[in-house]
């Protein structure tokens, strides 16, 4: 698919990287064309997605990478898409470019993120019931997360309402290269859903079966790799899926969002000890819809008050943060376009980017592994 490139031009070009891979354009052989001549440069780049939104960044940087030999003005720079056939090849090239163990894992059918020097932390978004706001808070947890520069994926498990991509204004399905599925891009945010392969007619009886299996593919086949951390939005409850996610991810954790109201801290109690039987540490509470404010400053506790410390108390972590009821924050989820996006100095937005800094500095949990004593 690729023509030879002149060395000196494929070492620049070489250190472009594709957003949706984190490989860079030579590895992958996305640069099936660069010609040179009358002081000019036009380059033609295979796109992975169809359409492919990154475009701008990418000849940007492409022209960025060739400033030392042509001005920005001198560079043109076109994206074509590729057949099943070539993007099959973008498959093989992604495989080449894992490490032993990465290789070794993917054989085994395990994530590639579960390699033992993995940095990537697996975050699990559970809350008792529904419309708690734990897929806004997901998402917006994302954003945030990549706002400070993380690699971050968020995968939308939650089969009872597949809501994170609309809510994250994703554009375009995700790609299947060779093995692999790769993410769309929205926001900074690598998505994934279990949405974007159930026709929306699926009855929810069918959906919970299909659970475990549908996870352990989307742990498996999705190229996770070089991820600080991935999201999940879990389905609300207790349930079979913190017990897959036990099973498949050993090192993940599960922060649970609940609403003030003492009756939603009990449920989310309820949710929260299962995952505890699973052995999966719970980190923290994020309490949502905690106060409504008016323009004038005055503050309305519209949905009680307490249960989020309430809850944090209950199961021995920290309240992480109390995210106000916030009107743009409900209509960015309608248009997808996060709050943290649309308006990041609102009050629910700088929380939100509290609580990612509190995750961060967290950082993983410790594992013990009952066999080594501490003396
Ligand atoms: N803090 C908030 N302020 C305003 N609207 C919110 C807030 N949190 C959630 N919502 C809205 O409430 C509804 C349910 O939230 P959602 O995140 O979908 O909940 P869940 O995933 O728990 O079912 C959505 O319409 C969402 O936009
Ligand atoms: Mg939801």
């Amino acid at each position: 698919m690729s023509q030879r490139l002149d060395p000196e031009l494929e070492s620049v070009l070489s250190k472009v990287v594709e957003p949706h891979t984190g490989v860079d354009l030579v590895s992958l052989g996305l640069i099936r064309y660069a010609k040179e001549g009358w002081g000019k440069i036009s380059i033609e780049v295979g796109a992975i997605t169809d359409p492919y939104l990154p475009e701008e960044d990418l000849r940007v940087q492409i022209a960025a990478s060739l400033s030392q030999r042509y001005s920005k003005d001198k560079v043109r720079v076109t994206f074509t898409y590729l057949d099943e056939g070539e993007l099959d090849e973008v498959g093989n090239r992604l495989r080449e470019v894992l490490s032993v163990d990465e290789r070794a894992n993917l054989e085994q059918r395990k994530p590639l993120f579960a390699v033992s020097d993995s940095k990537t932390r697996v975050l699990g978004i559970s809350s008792g019931k529904g419309g708690v706001g734990k897929s806004s808070t997901a998402v917006n947890l994302a954003v945030s997360l990549s706002k400070m520069g993380k690699k971050v994926g968020l995968l939308d498990a939650d089969v009872y309402g597949f809501s994170v991509p609309k809510m994250l204004g994703v554009e375009y399905p995700p790609s299947v290269l060779g093995g692999f599925i790769v993410p769309p891009l929205a926001n900074g945010v690598h998505c994934m859903s279990m949405g974007f392969f159930l026709s929306e007619d699926t009855p929810v009886v069918w959906r919970g079966p299909m659970l475990h299996k549908a996870l352990e593919q989307f742990l498996v086949d999705v190229y996770w790799k070089g991820y600080d951390f991935i999201l999940i939005d879990m389905p609300p409850g207790t349930g079979d899926v913190a017990l897959s996610l036990g099973e498949m991810v050993p090192k993940s954790e599960i922060y649970v969002v609940t609403t003030p109201q003492p009756a939603a801290e009990r449920v989310a109690q309820r949710s929260a000890y299962a995952a505890k039987k699973m052995k999966i540490p719970i980190r923290g509470v994020v309490e949502n819809m905690s106060y409504f404010e008016t323009p004038g400053g005055e503050r309305y506790e519209i949905f009680g008050k307490g249960g989020g410390e309430e809850l944090a108390k209950e199961l021995d972590v920290n309240l992480l943060g109390q995210v106000p009821i916030e009107i743009p924050l409900r209509d960015g989820g309608d248009v997808g376009l996060p709050v943290t996006v649309s308006d990041p100095e609102s009050r629910a937005s700088k929380e939100y980017m509290h609580i990612a800094e509190k995750i961060v500095a967290m950082g993983p949990p410790r594992r013990y592994r009952s066999e080594l004593k501490i003396r």
